[in-house]
């Protein structure tokens, strides 16, 4: 297998607009598909609590105002680091990836910090079922969702075209069918919540969506497979805002930084150019700014025209939204 120009795939995917076939299609051999497990998402002990209705140490009669934030993906990269500080603000943080490891690590090191509390849950997102489990436990866990930060994400350097156990092209499923699926799942308990944030960590990068083959089977390149996943997040962000209208629940997309010191950088070559800590800011100026709105895409701290045109045409995005809920088995618009 031929390794592509790791700069080109890069550029495709984090950096640049993107320019067409530069990259072409082949990849770079690096293993692909994630972890194939076949557990459901699973609690672990890393909470300080067993009780399947932890409170985190608030008396039981007391409703706990304190602030509930579920971030995807944060047992590394700029998850790990938005999950930090908004324990350190006093949330409750929904830790969430497949590391156990990392999970529970970033657990103790919060819960001995002194500021919020945390618990972890695993979730493998190749797997909708791992989805649904995850957004049960949560149900059942948790009264209350004040912010679902839909960050998880991976760019892979594969040659051959990597595919979910539910037979979808990976980045596709993992960056954004599952965000859609499990803010489905969650919105009931989001809007009763309100006011409640959805914020959809996106990108510079984008790629249209090829309606004629979403799952990319013909003329698949992960610097495509990663843009197309990433414009489809920000599609699903303009049509969830407008639907959620007058909810109390606001939905919003970001590109938090170019090329961060992250593990899906440096996992296909690249120098970093910027740290999580940029990234971090403006993720958390979407969860706690005043004045961000709703519907709207930014790139870092400043709202900006969507990367593609594509997310724009209402059309597009009625016919991604639609697709979206029979890949996923969600009931036709209008039912959330
Ligand atoms: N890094 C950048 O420069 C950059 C630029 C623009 C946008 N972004 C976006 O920022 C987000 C975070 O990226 P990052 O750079 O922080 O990446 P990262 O360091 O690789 O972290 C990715 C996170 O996603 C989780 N994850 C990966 N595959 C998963 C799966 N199959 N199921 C469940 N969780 C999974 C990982 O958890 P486990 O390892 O525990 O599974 C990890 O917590 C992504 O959406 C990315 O597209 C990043």
């Amino acid at each position: 297998m031929t390794r592509p120009p790791v700069a080109c795939l890069v550029a495709l995917a984090l950096v640049l607009p993107l320019t067409g076939s530069a990259c072409g299609e082949n990849g770079s051999g690096v293993p692909g598909q994630g972890a194939a497990t076949t557990d459901s998402a699973a609690r672990t002990t890393a909470d300080r609590s067993e009780s399947p209705d932890d409170r985190s140490g608030t008396p039981n009669d007391v409703p706990d105002t304190t602030r509930v934030i579920l971030v995807t993906g944060s047992t590394g990269g700029l998850g790990r680091e938005v999950a930090r500080r908004l324990a350190a603000g006093g949330a409750r943080v929904i830790v969430h990836g497949r590391d156990v490891e990392r999970g529970t690590g970033l657990v103790r090191e919060i819960e001995t910090s002194g500021a919020g509390s945390a618990r972890f849950f695993r979730a493998d997102f190749a797997h909708l079922d791992s989805v649904r489990a995850l957004a049960d436990s949560v149900r059942r866990h948790y009264d209350r969702l004040d912010v679902l930060v839909n960050n998880a994400g991976i760019l892979l350097g594969t040659a051959e075209r990597p595919v979910s156990s539910d037979g979808h092209e990976l980045h596709f499923q993992v960056n954004y069918l599952a965000g859609y699926l499990l803010t489905h799942e969650l919105l009931p308990l989001l809007k009763r919540s309100a006011p409640a944030r959805v914020v959809n960590v996106s990108s510079r990068s984008a790629d249209p969506i090829d309606f004629d083959d979403v799952m990319l089977e013909s003329g698949y390149s992960a610097g495509r497979a990663y843009g197309q996943s990433k414009l489809a997040q920000i599609m699903f962000t303009f049509t969830l805002a407008e639907r959620l209208e007058g909810s109390g629940v606001t939905v919003n997309a970001l590109h938090p930084a170019s090329l961060m010191d992250t593990d899906l950088v440096k996992d296909i070559g690249m120098e970093p150019r910027s740290s999580v800590a940029e990234g971090a800011r403006a993720v958390m100026h979407l969860i706690d700014g005043e004045d961000v709105g709703t519907g709207h895409y930014y790139r870092r701290m400043e709202r900006a025209r969507a990367p593609e045109a594509q997310a724009y045409d209402g059309e597009a995005r009625a016919r991604l939204d639609s697709i979206s809920r029979e890949l996923t088995g969600l009931p036709p618009a209008g039912g959330s």
